[in-house]
């Protein structure tokens, strides 16, 4: 099969929806179809207000939504009809049994290759969109071929892993650094792997159409992931000697950056990385390490995530002792809920654990967010660790907080300035762009004095910020004791 016609994507959430439309939007004479068990969140796919919030998105998805590219709950008869099915459900932390907290899920992976195995009359393509740890391909193929009634069909597994980043899914997908198919070394692996290589060409240059094996495709994706958020914690352990010695965290990123070895990119400071991504492949890479043996590698991947949970605490120390060190009956404001900018996304948001520190503290909160409803922030800070991807909360799940303590310690703003009104200080938990032209005169003259700033991300004018009043202090940035001795 050199040409296909007809593609069908099992999952329809940030991968599946945004992958998919760029593939009907680049190839108008191959039909997608994108199915989801999600009734709700298919109904808004066919909607004008799509179920996340990407730039850029509605615009492809209201080009092609109806001539070649649908989104529907008739998974059964879309498979069935696909020459080429991506799988690109959820692959989440477990959360019982072997490996809880650390194993990839593969539950939803499994139920859609049985189901692909149940309604398949013709052979396919199956491409694991979804990130899964090394050698998934072999249990899933055996999966597709002894559940298969038809011995003729044949399933040819790809591996096809989706490196977007949310906020700039549309970019990314339009203008690939690279897109990386894993197959089989074998005449039907290798026709394959072309068939699939030949939807990627039709807008990306051939020669960034990497192939591989299958292993090393499943394990490129882990381990890219794994060295982006090591550069990140990298940095922010940095950023803790900077605060500790007067060093700039953003003048070393930029001397560092500057080398071409090192490149500029991924070296900002921050409260801590989060999305659905970063821990979640790093704990999977560190179950697999420690699965075939290898302590040290392990441990070393698990540091990551250790300097993350690290940052994330000291910022919230920060700001309790720079508050002298209560801030019982405190009103804070919590500008930012999202992950990062440009996306509605919280999972795995350092917001979470930030609140939740302060909430501990006895603080008041205003959580303002330009793309995230109160619900979301409410239903997030009362639900457990690993359990936002999970529809059902195992028995014994341990709830952080209660939702009337929620209630009762969080409020949310749909203005900045109503958030800030009142408040002892402000926390910048998310880059989003408007937080830097905010009027922050009018800010300073609503809040209560001292007036104390906590950048967590280094994008206010912090020299500005403390000529109007403000006490400041900013992540990996000297001190105020240091710019101002007494
Ligand atoms: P998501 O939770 O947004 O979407 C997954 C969807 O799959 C859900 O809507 C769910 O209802 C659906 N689903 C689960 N089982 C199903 C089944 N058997 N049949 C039909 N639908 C089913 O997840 P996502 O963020 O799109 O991530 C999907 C995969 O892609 C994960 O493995 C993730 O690690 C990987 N990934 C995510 C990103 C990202 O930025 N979010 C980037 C690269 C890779
Ligand atoms: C990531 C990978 O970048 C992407 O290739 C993969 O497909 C999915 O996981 P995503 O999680 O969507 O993408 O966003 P990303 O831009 O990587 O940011 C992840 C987190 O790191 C965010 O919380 C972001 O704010 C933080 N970050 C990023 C930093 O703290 N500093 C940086 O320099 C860059």
């Amino acid at each position: 099969m050199t040409s296909p016609t007809r593609i069908c994507c099992i999952g329809a959430g940030y991968v599946g929806g945004p992958t998919m439309a760029m593939i009907a939007y680049k190839c108008p004479d191959i039909q997608v179809t994108v199915v989801d068990l999600n009734q709700q969140r298919i109904d808004a796919w066919n909607s004008e207000t799509l179920p996340i919030y990407e730039p850029g998105l509605h615009e492809v998805v209201k080009a092609c939504r109806g001539r070649n590219l649908f989104f529907s709950t008739d998974c059964r008869q879309s498979v069935a009809d696909a020459d080429i099915v991506f799988v690109s459900v959820n692959t989440p932390t477990k959360v019982t049994g072997v490996g809880a907290g650390k194993a990839a899920d593969l539950a939803y992976w499994e139920g859609a290759a049985r189901m692909i195995a149940s309604v398949s009359t013709s052979s396919k393509i199956i491409v694991e969109k979804s990130t899964v740890p090394v050698k998934t391909a072999e249990a899933i193929g055996k999966v597709l071929q002894r559940n298969c009634a038809d011995p003729e069909v044949h399933f040819e597994i790809l591996s096809n892993p989706e490196f977007l980043a949310e906020g700039t899914a549309i970019k990314d997908l339009e203008n690939p650094d690279r897109v990386l198919i894993g197959g089989r070394d074998t005449e039907e692996g290798r026709a394959a792997v072309e068939a699939l290589s030949s939807v990627y060409e039709r807008w990306v240059p051939r020669e960034r159409v990497l192939r591989a094996n299958l292993w090393s495709a499943e394990l490129s994706k882990l381990t890219a992931n794994a060295m982006l958020a090591q550069r990140i914690s990298s940095m922010n352990s940095i950023s803790a000697l900077c605060e500790a010695t007067g060093a700039d965290v953003q003048q070393v990123a930029h001397a560092i950056g500057t080398d071409s070895r090192i490149g500029p990119k991924f070296l900002n400071a921050s409260v801590g990385f989060g999305g659905s991504c970063f821990q979640k492949d790093i704990l999977n890479l560190v179950y697999i390490c420690e699965s075939v043996g290898l302590k040290q590698v392990a441990d070393y991947w698990h540091s990551v995530i250790q300097m993350n949970d690290y940052q994330k605490n000291r910022f919230v120390e920060r700001v309790i002792s720079g508050m002298f060190n209560t801030v019982s009956g405190k009103k804070i404001a919590i500008l930012g809920f999202a992950f990062k900018k440009d996306t509605g996304d919280t999972r795995e948001t350092p917001a979470i654990d930030v609140c939740h520190g302060l909430i501990s503290d006895g603080a008041d909160l205003c959580v303002y967010d330009p793309q995230v409803p109160k619900d979301q922030i409410h239903r997030d800070l009362a639900t457990p660790k690993f359990l936002w991807d999970h529809p059902t909360l195992p028995n014994g799940a341990q709830m952080p907080f209660s939702c009337s303590q929620i209630e009762k310690s969080v409020t949310t703003s749909s203005d900045p300035y109503q958030a800030c009104a009142g408040s002892h200080a402000l926390c910048v938990i998310t880059e989003w762009d408007e937080f830097a032209s905010l009027d922050y005169e009018r800010i300073y003259a609503s809040m209560s004095k001292p007036a104390f700033i906590f950048d967590g991300r280094n994008v206010l004018e912090h020299e500005r910020l403390r000529s109007v009043g403000f006490i400041v202090y900013a992540l990996g940035k000297p001190l105020e004791a240091f710019l101002r001795p007494e």
